[in-house]
């Protein structure tokens, strides 16, 4: 087995600081608000929070578009309130990760304003400038946010690539100058004393030069991902991040890497160390995505996500490392996608989908709210989203006749990125206790049942039921280490899989119905001793034969614990 690194062993949790804790009652969460809640995330037990972004930006992507890399965004307080978080964290054992938006900055970018200015001026190259060729852009992309990828500049007579909104032109990672602005950047953040790095879309930074065109989508656009996504250069560019900066501290990094394959991660994230830690991957958040792109009602199917999960389990093995989510800021809630939200059955499907990640090999990945059993918010109308991609998805999707209004407006509401983004609901008093003003949106109306008080009260409550999957981890190397095995592939009922690791095995039976679903332990298991690790109906032994209630999770371990 490679070297054991802490980061191995660590359970993060994200915190959308927008939405975490609202200090000052001006209705958005801050810097403050968070220092005032990392008693909760200590008792909680993780290791790590991974900050979204709490730069300057006019947030047009809500962070996402960087306008000074060095400076706190105003509404989140100042450097010194910073200053003051991360040596509050440290002090509780808690380390931060920060969130590195480097494929691209805000358009306010004193960079890009420069850049902007004139075809020779010298900060030109450091985006990506072209002229329009045949039709009215020089490539037929779409942005990830609707619309052409290319917006034109009258100024200077061309247009600039955004993989993302108009507001966030994308950097030239060709130039040199460029990448030694970021690593500078970064060393500066470092040195302050960061605990690591999520970078965002990090592997669509290198484009394949000729920027052809790509397949047409059902919106008219072409396809950027085979030209943007591992391309030519990432892995050389990541592998000169690393020798300049990452190798330099003890971090942790992960980088969000959308269509990246078992293979290409074994680079990003090989136990080598000469790149990153670990990868977020996207095929089990795509299995429910279709030809308009994620907007349908689509369920994911069990058999389908076993696959990708297991593939991924097995496929990094001894090469690189995992890291394992069901929820993060761009997702809908996992409980509303693959449990059951209802009262009756949220809070057994929010532990069952807790064990089943958190017994899985890797790192979790754990977002506010998420061990609460928080849910997708109740939208009433198109009025309610925040979110640009939301917004432009409605537009776009009826303007151009692709669905009706009440179709889009069905799919946006379940699949919205906003159904992460409402409030943390901290208790039962107005707006969940997240602000006393009025909040940038709207709180779950949910938060009078669903709230941290209530389940730090209550010891059957998913909160205690997270606090304990985090200890097992710290408690047993066979959930960080063990080999991984999947049973059952074809059931589209029952998610078991063994963990082994030297005499010892765990075994790992989810449910993820709401029917009664009989289960036969595997041969050799049905006679031993087992202990039950966890389980959301109070089980504390197993039966050779059982039959698993709706949503039924546990843990077994054989072996001498
Ligand atoms: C990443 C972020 C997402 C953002 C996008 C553009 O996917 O997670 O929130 O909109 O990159 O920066």
């Amino acid at each position: 087995m490679a070297e054991k690194k802490w980061w191995q062993k660590s359970v993060v949790y994200q915190i959308y600081p927008r939405s975490f804790c609202d200090s000052d009652g001006d209705g958005i969460g801050d810097l403050n608000g968070i220092s005032s809640k990392l008693e909760y995330l200590k008792e909680l037990g993780i290791d790590v929070i991974w900050l979204s972004p709490v730069y300057q930006s006019p947030n047009d992507d809500m962070g996402y578009d960087i306008s000074d890399y060095r400076a706190i965004m105003k509404e989140f307080g100042t450097m010194e309130d910073y200053d003051r978080m991360l040596h509050k964290a440290h002090g509780l054992g808690l380390k931060i990760m920060m969130d590195l938006v480097v494929n691209h900055t805000s358009d306010e970018h004193p960079l890009f304003v420069e850049s902007r200015k004139a075809r020779n001026s010298p900060y030109r190259d450091f985006y990506i400038w072209r002229d329009g060729k045949d039709g009215p852009a020089p490539n037929n992309w779409g942005s990830s946010f609707g619309g052409s990828a290319w917006e034109y500049d009258e100024a200077t007579d061309q247009y600039y690539l955004h993989l993302f909104s108009k507001k966030q032109p994308d950097l030239n990672w060709e130039n040199d100058a460029v990448r030694k602005r970021i690593f500078d950047m970064m060393t500066w953040w470092c040195d302050k004393g960061i605990d690591g790095f999520r970078m965002d879309v990090i592997s669509l930074i290198s484009k394949v030069p000729e920027l052809p065109d790509g397949e047409t989508g059902k919106n008219g656009y072409g396809d950027f991902t085979p030209y943007c996504a591992n391309g030519p250069r990432v892995h050389e560019f990541l592998r000169e991040m690393n020798r300049e900066v990452l190798s330099k501290y003890d971090l942790i990094t992960v980088g969000e890497c959308s269509g990246v394959t078992v293979e290409e991660a074994k680079k990003y994230a090989s136990v080598s160390g000469s790149e990153l830690n670990m990868v977020f991957q996207f095929e089990h958040m795509n299995l429910d995505g279709g030809e308009s792109f994620k907007w349908n009602h689509k369920k994911i199917r069990l058999t389908e996500l076993k696959e990708v999960m297991s593939r991924w389990q097995t496929g990094l093995k001894g090469k690189a490392w995992n890291s394992l989510y069901w929820c993060n800021h761009d997702q809908p809630r996992m409980l509303s996608r693959m449990g059951n939200d209802s009262p009756k059955y949220r809070e057994v499907s929010a532990k069952m989908l807790g064990a089943c990640l958190h017994m899985l090999q890797g790192t979790p990945y754990i977002y506010q709210g998420e061990e609460l059993g928080m849910t997708n918010y109740p939208f009433t109308s198109p009025d309610e989203f925040r979110d640009i991609e939301s917004i432009n998805a409605y537009q776009e999707l009826t303007e151009k006749e692709i669905f009706s209004h009440a179709d889009a407006f069905d799919y946006i509401s379940y699949k919205s990125r906003d159904n992460a983004r409402t409030p943390m609901q901290w208790d039962d008093s107005p707006q969940a206790g997240f602000t006393t003003g009025t909040p940038w949106i709207a709180v779950n109306p949910n938060y009078r049942e669903i709230n941290a008080r209530e389940q730090m009260a209550r010891k059957d409550s998913v909160f205690h039921y997270y606090q304990k999957l985090i200890a097992l981890r710290r408690q047993y190397d066979i959930i960080v280490y063990g080999d991984y095995e999947l049973l059952l592939p074809d059931s589209e009922e029952i998610y078991a899989y063994l963990r082994t690791l030297e005499s010892q095995t765990l075994l790992v039976v989810c449910n993820f119905t709401e029917r009664e679903v009989g289960y036969d332990v595997p041969d050799g298991f049905a006679k031993k001793e087992g202990k039950v690790l966890i389980s959301n109906y109070e089980r504390t032994e197993i039966p050779a034969v059982l039959t698993l209630a709706p949503f039924e999770c546990i843990v077994v371990l054989y072996g001498q614990p």
